[in-house]
């Protein structure tokens, strides 16, 4: 019997076994090596996304690993091949998917938030998900790929061009990778964050940061962008905070693009919009050129995976490694191995994470 990490109530997750599942037609079986724990896991950690996720929830959904089975009628993949997961599903019949927006299709079934997800030992998913890594990319790097994906849809969507002064509200792991990858298109970047540790993080990686709450951002906007403001800003704190410094720093005709999960309606300054003629674009997810552009970037460096993973913790220590990234620890992205079930339950609670 292989384990998984489920999560099972508000603030409650356990490991226990789960049956693997003999891949259908279509499907393959992996064996997910590494998975990354998303702001995402962390919505769903404190009960946000209940109404949704049907208990007990398989969580996980950045992933990579290898194939160990392979179902009928499944071409060009073999037992061993090193993969990642674009974990979506759609129907392909919704008005959405028949304009061509298969992403955010009207019935989207999210593989590791609607239906069983990656932080498991044996994990079955349609062949057409599929993403094929090369071997010469390590698999803790390309569990990165994922939210890296996110960052390039996320440019996309907002147009980001050579040039442009963008700023990132939120510097997690996805506010980081957007930075990048608008500073890779070209664009000249800030990211403002309220963790010190985060901040010092992305300052190694070359960004500049500020601090919301000791800086003056109007002020630094200002100076930066000569009383213009600037061209893009990207709101991906989630935070009703980060929604009005997003707004504040926009210049005229400046996009607003928001990412982060707002599990709540907020306020918004409206009136800035008009006085400005400001435009606010939506971002969610990815669709497969994001993810192939993706696996090119942390292939070749652009982006530094290995410098965003904080710490790699074996499944069973997967729900103490929520527990540290819930209390803000000085932490970025923490992996999750799936291929060590090493008990160390007996250990001092945190010390591994
Ligand atoms: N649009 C999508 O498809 C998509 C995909 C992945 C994640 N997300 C969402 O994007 C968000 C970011 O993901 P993450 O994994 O980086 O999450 P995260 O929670 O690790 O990062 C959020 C960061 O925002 C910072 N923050 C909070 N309030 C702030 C404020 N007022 N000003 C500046 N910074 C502030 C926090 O310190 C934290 O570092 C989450 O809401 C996540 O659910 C969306
Ligand atoms: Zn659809």
């Amino acid at each position: 019997m292989t384990l998984a990490v489920r999560y099972t109530a508000a603030r409650t997750l356990d490991t226990a076994p789960a049956p693997s599942v003999e891949p259908g037609p279509g499907e393959v079986e992996l064996a997910p090596a590494y998975v990354g724990i998303c702001g995402t896991d962390l919505h769903i950690f404190h009960g946000d996304m209940d109404a949704r996720v049907a208990t007990p929830a398989v969580l996980g959904h950045e992933m990579s690993g290898r194939i160990v089975g392979v179902g009928p009628d499944v071409e060009g993949w073999q037992v061993g091949d090193a993969v990642t997961v674009m974990p979506l599903r759609w129907d392909g019949t919704c008005p959405a998917c028949r304009a061509g927006h298969q992403h955010v299709c009207q019935h989207l079934d999210f593989i590791g938030i609607d239906s069983p997800g990656a932080m498991q030992q044996r994990w079955t998913v349609p062949a057409s998900t599929l993403i094929r890594l090369p071997e010469s990319l390590p698999l803790d790097r390309a569990a990165l790929v994922e939210p890296t994906a996110v960052a390039v849809h996320d440019v996309g969507r907002a147009q980001v061009a050579e040039g442009e002064k963008v700023v990132v509200v939120g510097g997690g792991p996805v506010g980081v990778l957007i930075a990048l990858v608008a500073q890779a298109a070209g664009a000249e970047v800030r990211v403002v964050e309220l963790s010190a540790h985060r901040r010092a993080l992305a300052e190694g990686l070359g960004l500049t940061t500020w601090d919301p709450t000791a800086d003056d951002i109007g002020a630094l906007v200002g100076t930066w962008t000569a009383d213009a403001g600037a061209d893009v800003a990207f709101e991906v704190s989630g935070a009703a905070g980060g929604v009005d410094t997003a707004v504040e720093v926009l210049g005229v005709r400046g996009r607003l693009c928001l990412v982060a999960i707002h599990p709540r309606p907020r306020e918004v300054n409206l009136h800035r919009f008009f006085w400005r003629e400001l435009t606010l674009v939506g971002a969610r997810l990815y669709d497969r050129s994001d993810f192939e552009r993706a696996v090119a970037l942390v292939a070749d460096g652009t982006i530094p995976a290995d410098r965003l993973i904080s710490k790699v913790v074996p499944l069973t220590q997967a729900p103490a490694a929520f527990e540290a990234l819930e209390g803000g620890g000085d932490v970025m992205k923490i992996l999750v191995d799936c291929t060590d079930d090493t008990d160390t339950s007996d250990d001092t609670q945190g010390a591994a994470v």
